[in-house]
């Protein structure tokens, strides 16, 4: 089985408006494979973008990640700021947006926003040094914020329960009955019961395994300073060891060594400084370099310009330069094409399939539009209304679907050979901050049957990869045929691809 590198679990992310909570993100669980592109599809608000952004640790201010977890290299994402990660891993994942305008600065030259995220000037040694010791910072920050934080929130929680019961208990003691009371004071008694044996094992656990893995880091950190130190200094001792060879070999030197031998000692100071330090040039060759790799003609005189300069699919290549920059091993493209017009669109993905396979990336595509996902995807994960309501390899996705909103999706796909009218999916979104009871999708859907309006649909399995949350799929439900526009295309496609 594929290595998983990203594990997206029970992801539950709200945002607090005037209006009320909006449901963004209703219980999202995925995984990314290493080398897959995972497309994630559905209309626009269907909650593809909070996900991504909760990925890359770029909420807005007023978001509320409610439940679950992200996963990546054994770090749950959701309990480290987002600078801590970067600091602690480089930026390991990289992400591009609908609009290449609004992720450039536009006063501010292409090549220098591209060399400042190669970090110009940025010492190598602390790297080193933070890189000897993640795997203990991570053992140590992970049993601190997952292990006990939920704890604590479980804490928090009863705390707050028998405060309120408290208060009840004052504020309305002259028109509860005794009967009520007795209930209040059982259940504040209860809660009590359990929070102290949350405290109690708390206290236990911390006494226990903290210390050690509190221990374990501060060891590793003082190996990892003694290692880097005498790195350093061997750096340097072997730049000294050749500099004055060097100077001793110029005092007898012919005239006409003399210059050969200060060329020399000016290129091993700046050997030196570069195992020191990234310099200014090595960050330009780099940028030139990938500038060239996401197919910038003209790269020298194209990285002093600014982004006005640059056409809307030009601005593409350099958002995505950046996001190389960093050398990441996830690429997470959202709706990356969808503000560029047909051709350029396609150019955009042949890149991002061309960077894919030559750096091995996995990549997680985000669209509205299942017409590019066939050329993109491994697998499919269809949204709607902040929950994936359909999973599936790409062939399960365009040849067996089974959830109607996947039909209406595929319906709504403009076929070019048969100039077929597209059915736009009736009826709109629903509004997230009242999210409908069982499956959304239902009050647009004339597949719906009763219990639909009143019953989430579990996911059901429809093979090892595919599974869809539709009533449809249960033993009982009547057998109904998906819409005949996706039944007839799909015999077209097999039998074109039969040919
Ligand atoms: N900062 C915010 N405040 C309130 N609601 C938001 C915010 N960001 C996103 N939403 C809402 O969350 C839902 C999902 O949005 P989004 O993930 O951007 O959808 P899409 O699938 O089009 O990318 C939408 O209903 C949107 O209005
Ligand atoms: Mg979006």
């Amino acid at each position: 089985m594929a290595k998983k590198v990203l594990e997206v679990k029970d992801l539950r992310i709200s945002f607090k408006t005037d209006n009320g909570l909006v449901r963004a993100v209703r219980n999202v669980s995925f995984d990314l494979e290493e080398g897959e592109t995972l497309c994630v599809v559905g209309e626009s608000g269907s909650g593809k973008s909070v996900t991504s952004k909760a990925i890359m640790g770029i909420l807005a201010n007023n978001a509320i990640v409610e439940d679950g977890s992200i996963i990546y290299e054994g770090e749950n994402l959701l309990e480290v700021s987002e600078e801590e990660f970067h600091r602690i891993r480089g930026k390991k994942i990289g992400m591009i947006f609908q609009d290449p305008l609004s992720s450039l600065n536009p006063i501010v030259k292409i090549g220098k926003q591209i060399t400042e995220a190669t970090l110009v000037n940025s010492c190598k040694i602390k790297k080193l040094f933070q890189d000897k010791i993640v795997v203990q910072l991570v053992a140590y920050r992970n049993f601190v914020s997952q292990n006990n934080i939920a704890q604590i929130k479980a804490l928090a929680k009863h705390e707050e329960k028998v405060s309120k019961a408290k208060k009840r208990l004052k504020a309305e003691k002259d028109t509860l009955s005794l009967e009520e009371v007795s209930v209040i004071k059982q259940s504040i008694n209860d809660s009590k019961i359990k929070y102290q044996a949350t405290r109690i094992k708390l206290k236990a656990e911390l006494k226990e395994k903290l210390p050690a893995l509190k221990s374990a880091l501060a060891k590793r950190k003082k190996e990892a300073k003694a290692e880097v130190k005498v790195y350093k200094q061997t750096l340097k001792a072997e730049y000294l060891a050749k500099a004055s060879a060097l100077k001793a070999s110029r005092v007898n030197a012919k005239d006409s060594e003399v210059e050969r031998i200060d060329q020399e000692l000016a290129l091993i100071k700046k050997e030196y400084n570069d195992s020191l330090y990234v310099s200014k040039a090595e960050a330009k060759r780099r940028a030139i370099e990938i500038m060239t790799e996401v197919g910038i003609p003209m790269p020298e005189r194209r990285y002093k310009q600014y982004p006005f300069e640059f056409s809307g699919g030009m601005r593409q290549r350099i958002v995505i330069a950046i996001a190389l920059t960093a050398d990441p091993d996830i690429l997470i493209c959202d709706e990356p094409t969808t503000a560029l017009d047909v051709t350029i669109q396609a150019q955009i993905l042949d890149l991002i399939n061309k960077l894919k396979r030559e750096r091995k990336l996995s990549c997680i595509f985000i669209t509205h539009d299942l017409g590019v996902v066939a050329n993109m995807a491994d697998r499919v994960a269809v949204m709607y209304a902040g929950k994936i309501v359909e999973y599936g390899s790409v062939n399960d996705i365009f040849y067996n679907p089974k959830h109607p909103y996947t039909w209406a999706l595929l319906s709504s796909i403009p076929d070019i050979d048969s100039k077929e009218r597209l059915e736009a999916i009736p009826g709109t979104p629903p509004d997230m901050i009242y999210p409908p009871a069982g499956d959304a999708f239902a009050l647009r859907s004339k597949y719906a049957m009763e219990i639909d309006f009143t019953h989430e649909p579990p996911f059901f399995k429809v093979n090892d990869n595919h599974y869809a949350a539709t009533w449809l799929l249960h033993p009982d439900a009547p057998k109904v045929e998906m819409p005949k526009i996706v039944a007839e295309r799909i015999e077209r496609t097999k039998g074109g691809s039969r040919k």
